[in-house]
């Protein structure tokens, strides 16, 4: 492993000059391997993933990059390998040959929308907090929320974990409610339903940002057009800029 600072290596692929590449830095558009980069950081040359504004750098092109919608069902671990040798979501995804991550996570019992990716960049963006995109739920529930539960819901309910912050809750024709929330906490749904008194009994995920489950089948994946993933990639960025929908 031969590590270069960071600006020399990304001077030495034409991006700027490296007092340039030192401000592209400071100005926090430079990730590595998915986390903000700073001023003093080196890189593996080739094998580091860096990226400027959400892009790759370098050996990484788009290319080879690979992003997965799958509609995971209940009864898969999302992690990339269980202790306890449980079905997981990569064995979903056996067929695709890189090494994909899941971006956040569903519990067990919770099916739906789950994105994965071996672009370290997006996944950071997309489940940092600070970046808060969207993340739609439908749950079933045991007990229908009246006006004043979905209204704690919508302002924010205190949890062991700290006040969560403003959702969009409502009660769909059918009984269902649905919630739109722009955090990732552990159990977050459940427990936002259980403190007003409405546990659910089943949950989904529909939608991460601009990317919807429709089309997909309970255990069928598919792959995300160039078109989605620049989608999601300005979800992340619309929201830093405050610019939410
Ligand atoms: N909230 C939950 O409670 N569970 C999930 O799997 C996702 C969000």
């Amino acid at each position: 492993m031969s590590m270069e600072r960071l600006q020399k290596y990304m001077a030495s692929l034409g991006i700027d000059s490296r007092r340039g590449c030192e401000m592209l830095i400071v100005q926090g558009r430079v990730t590595i391997e998915g986390r903000l980069a700073v001023l003093g950081d080196k890189v593996d040359p080739g094998v580091t993933l860096v990226c400027l504004d959400g892009e790759p750098l370098g050996q990484y092109s788009r290319e080879e990059l690979v992003y997965v919608a799958l509609y995971k069902p209940a009864g898969y671990v999302t992690t990339a390998q269980d202790e306890r040798g449980r079905a997981t979501v990569l064995d979903l995804v056996s067929d695709i040959p890189e090494r994909l991550v899941p971006v956040g996570r569903l519990d067990m019992d919770t099916e739906g929308l789950l994105l994965l990716t071996n672009d370290g960049d997006l996944t950071y963006h997309l489940t940092h907090p600070r970046y808060g995109v969207e993340k739609e739920y439908v749950a079933k529930v045991k007990k229908i929320p009246g006006l004043e539960e979905l209204e704690c819901l919508r302002r924010g309910v205190m949890l062991e974990d700290g006040l969560t912050h403003p959702a969009w809750a409502e009660v769909l024709s059918n009984g269902l409610v649905r919630l739109v929330i722009h955090e990732g906490r552990k159990h977050q749904v459940k427990r936002m339903l259980a403190s007003v008194g409405c546990p659910l009994s089943a949950l989904r995920r529909t939608r991460i940002g601009s990317l919807s489950l429709s089309g997909l089948r309970r255990g069928e994946y598919r792959f995300l057009t160039q078109n989605e993933v620049d989608r999601l990639r300005e979800d992340c960025r619309n929201i830093r800029n405050g610019e939410t929908k």
